[in-house]
């Protein structure tokens, strides 16, 4: 059988366990957690909460840094849409490597949303202003080790290095990463690999383990940027990138959460009001009716409402516990449950959207736009 990942697809269901088999994405160990957590101050909740599922390497960033070593992080958002909870988990990630002391890569695939999602440049370089940067900002991110780009609109030798890796790679390797290309795939795949690799150049600074968090729908591109760095490291000095790999958040219909459907995903631009009716109108792991919710106790494993809780609403782990314990007691039922998650989910966006009024005037500050 083939097993595949298509970063390109927008509704892919992932089986994650099929990618420590298939693809070798390794799973992280408690030792592997604990040291990272004596490295780092304290672990990533996510990493806590296994949403970040695995990774390639995550063990030789822990001890570079542990030795002093320079670490990078990139990571890039395609923006081709409203900013929601999906994209918030990333911004999450970065906005902790950064305080931990990582220098920090962001690239907005300014071009690879025009060239796969067809849409105008303007549409894309003002989502990515005013949705991307904007919400990072809002969510805490610093102007101190910080290079945030757009595609279109970076230094030279980033060019440079799309340009030499066109030469050693071929069509059918990439069909066998990717399945069938075009260019415009050919090009994104090209640019996802500079944009990954780039931060070890001499002209970024000197060479640097570059750490990339990411939604398991991108492993095709770490494979490729593993690979190529391996064929530049002669000519070049590249290294392997490691990587980390987290789940979906569902959307509240039970699909992967997507700016497509947009009354089945919360955007932190929702009026908090409007996020309120989608949590009451979300798909529940409950019983169809109250008596059953009693005797039998719900699902919470497969609960849009408790993912917002794992991801988003609750920090305390023991508040988490009890939910998921009453839950599948029986002891709390959808209604109730619903009211809890819609009043977090509330408060939580109204105190980031006084953040994100005073972060839109700020954007220009982090980075330089393209011409449209
Ligand atoms: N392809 C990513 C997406 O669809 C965006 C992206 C471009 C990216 N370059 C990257 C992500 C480098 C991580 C690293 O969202
Ligand atoms: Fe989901 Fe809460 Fe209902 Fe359990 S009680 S199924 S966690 S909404």
């Amino acid at each position: 059988m083939e097993v595949r990942l298509d970063p390109w697809a927008s509704a892919v269901r992932v089986e994650y366990e099929k990618l420590f088999k298939y693809f070798g994405i390794t799973p992280f160990t408690a030792e592997l957690k604990e040291k990272a957590r004596k490295a780092f101050g304290e672990l990533h909740p996510l990493i806590r909460r296994g949403v970040v599922f695995g990774h390639r390497d995550y063990d030789k960033i822990v001890e570079a840094f542990a030795r002093g070593e320079p670490v990078a992080l990139l990571t890039g958002f395609m923006p081709s849409g409203r900013f929601h909870l999906g994209h918030k988990m990333v911004a999450d990630q970065i906005i902790y490597y950064q305080r931990v002391g990582f220098e920090t890569f962001i690239v907005l695939a300014d071009a690879e949303a025009y060239a796969v999602r067809r849409l105008s440049r303007r549409d894309v370089i003002n989502y990515g202003l005013y949705e991307y940067v904007a919400n990072l900002i809002a969510l805490g991110l610093r102007k101190e080790r910080l290079h945030l780009y757009f595609q279109t609109n970076y230094k030279t030798p980033y060019y440079r290095l799309l340009q030499m890796f066109s030469r050693r790679i071929t069509m059918a390797e990439l069909e066998a990463i990717y399945g069938s290309m075009e260019p415009c795939k050919v090009m994104s795949a090209l640019a996802q690999a500079a944009d990954i690799l780039h931060p070890e150049l001499e002209y970024f600074g000197g060479f640097k383990h570059v750490l990339v968090p990411v939604g398991a729908d991108q492993d095709p591109h770490i494979r490729l940027s593993r690979d190529i760095a391996d064929r530049y490291e002669h000519e070049l000095g590249l290294r392997r990138p490691a990587s980390t790999y987290h789940r979906f958040i569902i959307g509240l219909d039970g699909n992967k959460m997507s700016s497509s459907r947009p009354d089945y995903a919360i955007f932190l631009t929702d009026p908090p009001e409007e996020a309120r009716r989608k949590v009451f109108k979300a798909l529940t792991g409950g019983q169809p009716t109250i008596r059953e919710q009693r005797e039998l106790g719900g699902h919470p494993e497969k609960c849009s409402v408790y993912e917002l809780f794992v991801y988003h609403l609750i920090d305390d782990d023991n508040k988490l516990r009890k939910i998921y314990e009453d839950c599948r007691s029986g002891n709390l039922l959808c209604g109730e449950c619903k009211r809890l998650a819609a009043d977090l989910l509330e408060k939580m966006l109204s105190e980031h959207q006084r953040r994100l009024e005073k972060a839109k005037d700020l954007v220009y500050e982090y980075v330089e736009p393209p011409d449209f």
